[in-house]
């Protein structure tokens, strides 16, 4: 671009066109302000004229409710001066009494006023004020001094029967306080709450040191879930137990000690591992008082498998866990078990009762229609809960029966009765019992017994424990198909 020197008077046109510019774009700003100005302070003016005038108004208001006021105060006391002329006794007539006449009358009261003549009826909507002795403000009656004495009487009678009223009340509070202190002093101390719980005294309140871990904590008795434990060996089993405490405790309070640790071992929270087959003893104590303390058997037991079917000491274990090869086939009931039916019949027969076979040996492939009929009227998971998936079932075994009718009917006759406390005495067990569902996984059967031989049947019997627990295994399928 090119450049070029101004000459001296080009320069100072150009001055004076430049500060003609400015002054105009100052004068549009000026002009802008000074309008902007005049805007507020006409609405400052707007805003001082609207106060005055509710100034003004107010003060117009005021003046009328004072006038209004004036006025009713003005005919309030026309109205009270009328009344108070109509009412005040006329003097009476001047007396003339004899000079011996006995003037009695001057040292009686005068006769009060008849509250008819001196009480006027307040208008329907005027306002009076109502005064304690009944009578309307201000026409009060003059009180004579018979009506002064009967009332001060009257008012001492009331403060006499308050003053006894509050010597009553004073009284009772005060025995109230010592009968309760001394009934608190006589309670005996709660029991003492079980490991885990909150105890509580009469009234329901929870004793201190009951909930919460106390450092003087004792142990007063230990008492085991179970009396007999068993557990495969290489396996575990948590031992339970609940405690009798005057105070919170845990596991670190207890000695867990096993009689033989070749067969069992235990651990200091109570888990028993199964070393070598046997039995031994597992003992809990106290750790501050070893004299405190429980037992519970321990029967450590040993399983194998033969030709795929799983034996547990010797005796055959068929459940949901633990199933036979399809082509396992006694082909009947073992020899043993239809013996040992024989003689039971024989004596619930003997007792005039009717036990006879409703359903024994099964074979896979019948259990497989049986199975397959109840899934498809009730589906997988009711069947399950009945009926055992072919391959797990105990009457493929030769080795348990069905008596009677397979109908929960059944449990409430005196066959089912008679089976449940002779059947052992047979070499049977209630398999399937009422209060061991969750263990061997199906419903009570009373109508299917197992056979396990006389002794075993007992022991089972006595400990009433499932052959589950007696075992020492679970009853869960590896699969679960109903989902
Ligand atoms: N009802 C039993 C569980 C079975 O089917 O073998
Ligand atoms: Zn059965």
């Amino acid at each position: 671009m090119e450049s070029k020197n101004m000459t001296e008077k080009e320069f100072q046109e150009f001055q004076k066109l430049l500060e003609r510019e400015l002054g105009a774009v100052e004068s549009d700003e000026e002009q802008e302000i000074s309008e902007m100005l005049r805007h507020e302070g006409a609405a400052h003016d707007a805003a001082r004229t609207a106060a005055r005038s509710v100034r003004e108004l107010n003060a117009q208001a005021e003046a009328a409710v004072a006038k209004t006021q004036e006025e009713k105060q003005a005919q309030r006391e026309k109205a009270e001066a009328e009344l108070k002329a109509q009412t005040e006794p006329k003097p009476a007539p001047p007396v003339t009494r004899g000079k011996y006449e006995k003037v009695a009358e001057e040292t009686q009261e005068p006769a009060a006023p008849k509250a008819a003549e001196i009480l006027r009826k307040p208008g329907k909507y005027e306002k009076v004020t109502e005064v304690s002795d009944g009578y309307f403000n201000p026409e009060l009656p003059k009180e004579t001094a018979s009506e002064r004495r009967r009332k001060a009487q009257q008012r001492i009678r009331y403060t006499r029967v308050a003053l006894i009223l509050a010597a009553v009340f004073v009284v009772s509070f005060i025995v109230g306080i010592i009968v309760n202190s001394v009934s608190t002093k006589n309670k005996q101390p709660a029991e003492p709450a079980a490991s885990g719980q909150t105890a509580t005294d009469e009234q329901g309140n929870i004793i201190a040191g009951t909930d919460t871990p106390a450092a003087d904590c004792n142990i007063i008795s230990i008492t085991p879930l179970t009396e007999f434990a068993a557990v495969l060996e290489g396996d575990t089993l948590p031992l339970q137990i609940s405690m009798t405490t005057s105070g919170a405790a845990n596991a670190s309070d207890l000695q867990w000690e096993s009689s033989d640790a070749s067969v069992a071992e235990v651990s200091d929270d109570g888990i028993v591992n199964g070393i070598s087959a046997g039995e031994c003893v597992i003992t809990i104590s106290a750790k501050a008082d070893p004299s405190v303390s429980a037992a519970v058997n321990c029967t450590v037991r040993h399983m194998e498998k033969v030709d795929g079917v799983t034996y547990v000491d010797d005796i055959l274990l068929i459940n949901k866990s633990y199933g036979v090869p399809s082509d396992y086939d006694p082909g009947d009931l073992t020899d043993e078990t239809k013996t040992a039916f024989d003689e039971l019949c024989s004596a619930a027969a003997a007792d005039g009762l009717n036990i006879y076979l409703g359903s024994g040996y099964r074979s896979y492939e019948l259990q497989t229609t049986i199975f397959n009929n109840y899934t498809d009227m009730y589906g997988d998971e009711m069947t399950e809960t009945f009926s055992a998936r072919p391959g797990h079932s105990e009457h493929q075994s030769g080795l348990a029966i069905d008596v009677n009718t397979i109908d929960d009917a059944f449990g409430e006759t005196p066959e089912a009765e008679w089976l449940k406390e002779h059947c052992a005495e047979y070499g049977f067990i209630i398999r399937y019992a009422e209060d061991k569902t969750a263990i061997t996984g199906y419903k009570y059967e009373p109508w299917h017994i197992r056979y396990v031989g006389k002794d075993i049947a007992k022991e089972i019997t006595e400990l009433g424990i499932s052959m589950e627990e007696y075992l020492g295994v679970d009853s869960v399928y590896a699969t679960d198909t109903t989902q």
